[in-house]
């Protein structure tokens, strides 16, 4: 659904977004993971044909943003980090006139008009017009403009912050439901590992620091990607010294630590892993006080791949 080929733009001596060759799936909703200054705004940017790339190109829904800037915006809606509404317009005649530029009929726009205005509070906002509302408040009108619309592709600069964590998870479900119910492709950046985490779960992430991809994959196999990331904490009546060696044997298990009575086993794939360590405590003739098993995070697997951290 989006391709972008050597993608590459400078401004000055900065080079924002740094030979970026990726391709996003149909009903994909992708991550951009990355620190403030990264490039991913100015990615999306070039994406939506806001400015044009200093080389490579972007290609959406078969359409390119050198030669058919018009087609592409037709397939699009995007949710702007720093939000631009018109500031003398209300909420309400805000999302209207979304709708109403998007040819949504005027039945379906109050439908949604009225769903949003629920879910997400907005008549909180009242008649005021945008200028006067908070930062928070604002965004959640930024956000409601692409969610009213449901586009082909739907781009998602920061949504969510500014947010509470309430809020962060009502506008979670709707993105999903815009892949999930509506068919919508979901171009997602943000510096919040949690947001990547839950939103990309069954799709994928692109890590990018200095304007260059750094790697590509699901959340679950970039976690893995840490060589005994997953931490298994076995707490029993007696120490583990007599089966260390026999914790070690069994397969993606990398290190084992023991203090008196607790084990810490480092290892990859946990979920599978984690009944035969059990069984062998048992068959050893362990009692078991707490058995608790921990996953490495996304800031992890930042770090690993950039050694520097997220914010
Ligand atoms: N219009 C611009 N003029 C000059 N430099 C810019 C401009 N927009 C972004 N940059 C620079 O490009 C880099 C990437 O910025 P940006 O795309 O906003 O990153 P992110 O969205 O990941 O925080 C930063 O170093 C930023 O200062
Ligand atoms: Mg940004």
């Amino acid at each position: 659904m989006i391709e972008l080929k050597n993608l590459t733009k400078k401004f000055k001596e900065t080079v924002a977004v740094n030979d970026i060759s990726l391709k996003i799936e149909d009903k994909e909703i992708f991550g951009l993971l990355g620190p403030n200054g990264a490039g991913k705004t100015t990615l999306l940017l070039i994406i939506v044909t806001v400015l044009r790339p200093t080389s490579g190109t972007a290609i959406i829904n078969g359409f390119d943003v050198l030669t058919h800037p018009n087609e592409v915006r037709k397939q699009i809606g995007i949710c702007f980090q720093d939000v631009k509404l018109d500031w003398s317009l209300n909420y309400r005649e805000i999302l209207n006139w979304h709708g109403k530029v998007c040819g949504l009929s005027k039945e379906i726009r109050e439908k949604r008009i009225a769903d949003l205005t629920k879910k997400l509070r907005l008549d909180e906002a009242g008649k005021k017009s945008v200028w006067k509302l908070s930062g928070g408040m604002r965004k959640k009108v930024e956000v409601s403009k692409i969610l009213l619309q449901r586009p082909k592709v739907a781009i998602f600069d920061e949504p969510t912050s500014n947010l509470d964590p309430e809020m962060k998870n009502i506008i979670w479900e709707y993105i999903e439901a815009m892949r999930d119910e509506h068919g919508s492709t979901v171009l997602l950046a943000t510096n919040q590992m949690e947001e990547a985490d839950e939103l990309c779960k069954k799709d994928r992430i692109a890590i990018i620091n200095e304007g260059k991809l750094i790697t590509i994959d699901s959340p679950v196999k970039l976690k893995d990607s840490i060589p005994g990331g997953d931490i298994i904490e076995v707490k029993t009546n007696k120490s583990a010294d007599a089966i260390k060696g026999k914790i070690l044997n069994i397969d993606h298990v990398v290190d084992v630590q023991l203090t008196d009575n607790e084990a810490y086993i480092y290892l990859n794939h946990s979920e599978k892993i984690a009944p035969h360590i059990l069984q062998l405590f048992i068959e050893n003739g362990f009692t078991i006080n707490k058995f608790k098993m921990s996953e490495p995070s996304l800031e992890q697997v930042f770090f690993k791949y950039t050694k520097r951290s997220l914010l």
